[in-house]
């Protein structure tokens, strides 16, 4: 797993590295006991199961299994590949590391390799903008729709000529391979054979994630032909739906304001945060996705839907924002006047005006029972039991009983009904299946360790003078669970070398399932004494080969069995010696 990055430097960083620390920058740790605790990033839950271990350097989630050491904290919430993990720590202890990776290198991994070239087409296309008539031309569009040349660095906004294959000649004299185009999506096969670029006369928006790489583009026309935008396909870097766009802007606005506004377009991401409202994302046309909820969730809990007329009464978008009541995320909306959309609104009326929108932004109860009022004639008994049932939908979306219980009251007051009546009828709304996420398993794999193993691996984590104890009585095929096994030759093996054996530093020898085993025996409650820890290691050696022995002993029986009917006699007499000198061992 560690690839080209030499051993001892990783051993390095991490032993300098403070997991508590890197941590608890993204999220707040709870002392507990020995450990620390909170509520786990990487699946929903109300009580914390994800713990912290700072002795051991570990983290592990028993509600989702998610665990590993520093580096892998940040590969699976930032995102990073490994040897970016390994950067970023890297700077943070003041290691330095051999220089490896170009784009280039075959080495390096392919997203690497990706964001690399998306950063190269990213900036071609934004130096179009400044070179040639039909670049000048396209900057003037930009310009002319209220973008100031700071805004358009900003956000590196580009121009892709008309030709056939700018972008791919310019990128093959960087000597980059037509196949890594392709799959940075930027190209497109050709039936016949060849290749051509994939936005051709457009203005290029880049998209970029949280730490300012970029993920793909969105390619606008500059007059009214169809269809309006191109985007990226999905590649090993971009899916859609699980990225916002302007995030890596606004982020630590978000953060000081505990508030973001979240809206469709790129324009209408881009007009009133160049006016001003720095809090503000774009959700890129798509109805909003658990993962983009979720990503919103680290930085703050309430949210302003902003939408266009045309878009506001959509049922479908409505029903979309029931993943934020999910997600415990207060949503609040707002619709904006027939016509407009936050672009066009800002620059009609000004980003103060816009921000008074926001601020008398309605709660979604009021604002799906208003639109839903609109739709049905509230005069008829049976419109206002439909109204009630899609109501008592998003309702019953609320993990909070009281939250729950206000709103029922709410609702029976606003329509005129009987509040008993919509207890009995919330029973019965479907609870729709559950937003998947398509990153993590909710459902937990238990592990399923025998607890003399994980018991005698933890001892062994602990002590490291135990496992020359243990190293003297078994071997790794001893053990049962091959993972253990696995484990506990990587382990023998380390130890031969005289290095140190700890869970963190194990973690870069181990595959993600394996390391899971290790990360869950570490939090196993201990606080023994050396001398009591032999005696228990003394006494799970004995347990694991009277186990083996004994297992042995019925395997021996079958075959003398098998042997007697066969009338195998000089294969008979051969086990039955086994089998006897088995049965004198104490074990
Ligand atoms: N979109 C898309 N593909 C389309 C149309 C729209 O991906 N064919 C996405 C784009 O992210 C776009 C958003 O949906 O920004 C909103 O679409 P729309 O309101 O039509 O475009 P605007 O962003 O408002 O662009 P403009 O103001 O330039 O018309
Ligand atoms: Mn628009």
């Amino acid at each position: 797993m560690a690839g080209l990055i030499p051993e001892d430097i990783l051993e390095d960083i991490l032993s300098r590295v403070d997991i508590v620390e890197v941590i608890s920058g993204y999220i707040p740790l709870k002392r507990a006991g020995r450990n620390l605790k909170a509520c786990c990033p990487f699946h929903h839950e109300k009580t914390p199961s994800f713990m912290v271990s700072p002795d051991r350097q570990i983290y592990h989630c028993f509600g989702c299994g998610e665990s590993g050491n520093a580096f892998k904290f940040l590969m699976r919430f930032e995102r990073m590949e490994f040897p970016e993990a390994v950067e970023a720590l890297g700077k943070k202890t003041g290691v330095i590391l051999p220089r490896v990776d170009t784009y280039e290198n075959k080495a390096t991994g392919i997203t690497t390799q990706l964001y690399k070239i998306n950063e190269l087409a990213a900036d071609f296309y934004s130096n179009n903008l400044d070179s040639g008539e039909a670049g000048l031309k396209a900057k003037d569009y930009l310009l002319k729709r209220g973008m100031t040349q700071e805004t358009i660095s900003a956000l590196k906004l580009g121009f892709a000529s008309d030709k056939w294959d700018s972008l791919i000649n310019y990128l093959r004299s960087k000597s980059i391979s037509l196949n890594i185009l392709e799959k940075a999506g930027l190209i497109i096969n050709k039936e016949g054979g060849g290749y051509y670029d994939r936005f051709r006369n457009r203005i290029i928006f880049p998209i970029f994630e949280i730490k300012g790489r970029v993920l793909g583009f969105g390619a606008r026309v500059l007059d009214e032909s169809l269809p309006k935008y191109i985007n990226s396909p999905e590649t090993n870097v971009y899916t859609k739906g699980k990225n916002l766009y302007g995030l890596n802007l606004a982020r630590d606005a978000i953060r000081d304001n505990d508030f973001v506004a979240v809206v469709e377009g790129y324009l209408d991401f881009i007009l009133p945060f160049q006016e001003g409202l720095k809090s503000i994302v774009a959700s890129l046309g798509t109805a909003l996705t658990v993962e983009q909820a979720r990503l919103l969730k680290r930085y703050t809990h309430n949210v302003v839907m902003v939408y266009d007329a045309d878009s506001a009464g959509e049922l479908a978008a409505l029903r979309s924002l029931d993943i934020f009541i999910e997600e415990e995320i207060d949503v609040k909306v707002v619709s904006l006047p027939k016509g407009f959309d936050p672009d066009s609104f800002v620059r009609k009326n000004g980003i103060d005006s816009f921000k008074e929108r926001i601020e008398k932004a309605q709660s979604l109860f009021d604002y799906k029972l208003g639109i839903l009022k609109t739709r049905y004639n509230m005069k008829e008994i049976e419109s206002k039991a439909k109204v009630s049932t899609l109501m008592l939908e998003t309702i019953n979306k609320f993990k909070n009983a009281v939250l729950k219980s206000e709103y029922i009251k709410k609702l029976a007051q606003e329509l005129g009904l009987n509040e008993e009546a919509l207890l009995e009828e919330i029973k019965k709304v479907k609870t729709n299946k559950p937003y998947q996420d398509t990153n993590v398993s909710l459902e937990r794999k238990p592990l399923n360790i025998n607890p003399t193993e994980k018991l005698l691996m933890s001892l062994m984590l602990e002590e490291n003078s135990l496992i020359n104890r243990i190293k003297e009585s078994i071997e790794p095929a001893d053990f049962e669970d091959e993972r253990i096994s696995k484990i506990v030759s990587i382990m023998f093996g380390l130890l031969e070398e005289g290095k140190e054996v700890r869970p963190h530093l194990l973690m870069h020898h181990l595959g993600d399932d394996i390391s899971q085993v290790v990360c869950e025996s570490v939090f196993m409650p201990q606080s023994l004494s050396l001398e009591h820890k032999e005696r228990v290691v003394d006494d799970c050696v004995m347990r694991l080969k009277s186990k083996k022995v004994k297992s042995r002993r019925e395997k021996l029986h079958q075959e003398i069995k098998a042997a007697q009917n066969l009338g195998d006699e000089e294969k008979l007499s051969r086990l039955l010696e086994e089998f006897h000198c088995l049965i004198k061992k104490k074990w």
